[in-house]
């Protein structure tokens, strides 16, 4: 159901959701009959929006008008608060407006959950409590080795690759390797009868499937699947593991969109390495889960980059993660170099192509479409905006033909 701007209550009107704080806190219950008082105490919590019965006809047939302005004001609030402050550097300014825009059509849609997801990112109340550094501070090799389940990658992806590379392989051979994973198999059924194929009957042999997808998008979506569910029972303590893989999938969707935008033919490569930019932080969320808490709290309550708060604290950062974990499951280049050096892709060899990548994590944050545990924008670095090379005009079909692409590629991945 559409939402109703603060300014746009009035005491006698019945929730028809419960009311939270952007932190998740319940305030009032569904059902609730509204007060003058309850709708100040919402304006002191920051809560922007209410469900109010009958509110669905009224803002969906009008919004323009007050309550469009209304809309538009709560969302430059919304998004102001957790943006860098300096809109008027590249290419902070036409992100921001792009953000408020897309902030209005969730509004005006009543996505609640896109919504959540923009107003979830308070600092927390208290100070982060000292931290006991009793223990040795961790060593990278030894996370990443010593940890039989995750040292290695589900192995249906290299079953394919090989089958794949083989040179008596036929599409029978590779859809009997498929079709012994049946999460890859309902994900690839899923893509296939996706509207980006349109097809007007339903596909359901997996040889068939394989024919219209091709070879290269296939064995993306088989790391991609293989990825997934190794990390699929993290404890979610610190982190949601949802949210985790819908920023990850945004930044994959972005990556290509970006990819194809500079005329780069490999744009299955720039999904994965999208997909996979952060998963060096999944491994520290399982493996270092106090120091990992500690970083969140650190970097929410003074407003840090937690990548900047891993290397104070740990001594390396989630880009080091990404490579030793990628390195070792045999996560061929140029997807390992362009995930592992989103951060400073000055270091790799070709600069300007690791910058997609860091450019569309950067755009998954400021659209705040899931998490990896940033919750406020840094600014962005202006040498690594130049090695981008982009006009922040053309930020704006990037950002909406990545939108559009995202739901869909979410729907398929998370199988939701
Ligand atoms: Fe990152
Ligand atoms: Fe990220």
């Amino acid at each position: 159901m559409p939402l109703l701007g603060t300014s746009d209550l009035k005491a006698g009107m019945v929730l028809a959701d419960h009311l939270t704080t952007p932190g998740g806190r319940k305030i009032l219950s569904k059902g609730s009959v509204l007060s003058d008082k309850n709708i100040s105490m919402m304006k002191v919590w920051g809560i922007a929006y209410a469900d109010v019965e009958g509110s669905g006809e009224d803002s969906s047939s009008d919004i323009g008008g007050n309550q469009g302005e209304d809309i538009k004001g709560e969302c430059e609030s919304m998004v102001r608060s957790y943006f860098p402050p300096s809109l008027d550097l590249e290419p902070h300014g036409e992100m921001f407006n792009l953000c408020c825009e897309r902030c209005s059509r969730l509004v005006v849609s009543g996505d609640r959950g896109a919504i959540d997801e923009i107003t979830g990112h308070n600092s927390p109340e208290s100070m982060p409590s000292r931290f006991d550094l009793k223990e040795d501070r961790p060593v990278l090799r030894q996370i990443v080795g010593e940890d039989v389940a995750l040292s290695s990658l589900p192995d249906v992806y290299f079953k394919i690759m090989d089958v794949i590379k083989s040179p008596v392989s036929s599409a029978a051979s590779i859809a009997k390797v498929v079709s012994t994973d049946p999460n890859l198999s309902l994900r690839l059924l899923r893509l296939v009868n996706s509207a980006f194929y349109g097809f007007p009957v339903p596909i359901r042999s997996i040889s068939r499937a394989i024919a219209i997808v091709g070879i290269r998008e296939l064995s993306s979506l088989a790391l991609a699947a293989s990825t997934m569910s190794a990390f699929s029972h993290i404890p979610s303590e610190y982190v949601d593991m949802r949210s985790f893989w819908r920023h990850s999938i945004a930044c994959g969707v972005i990556s290509r969109v970006l990819a194809s935008h500079k005329k780069i033919h490999r744009d299955e490569t720039f999904f994965l390495a999208g997909l996979l930019h952060d998963i060096g932080r999944a491994l520290l969320y399982i493996k270092l889960p106090s120091w990992m808490g500690h970083a969140l709290g650190v970097s929410r309550f003074f407003r840090l980059p937690l990548l900047e708060v891993e290397k104070r604290l740990l001594g390396f950062d989630h880009g080091q993660a990404t490579f030793k974990l990628l390195s070792q499951w045999n996560i061929p280049e140029p997807i390992l170099g362009l995930a592992s050096w989103h951060h400073e892709p000055e270091k790799h060899d070709k600069p300007e192509e690791a910058a997609l990548i860091w450019l569309a994590d950067w755009m998954a944050n400021g659209m705040k479409v899931g998490s990896s545990g940033t919750y406020f924008l840094p600014p962005a670095q202006e040498e690594i905006w130049q090695l981008v090379g982009l006009e922040p005009e053309t930020l704006r079909s990037v950002f909406i033909q990545s939108e559009r692409q995202m739901s869909e590629i979410l729907r398929i991945f998370l199988m939701s």
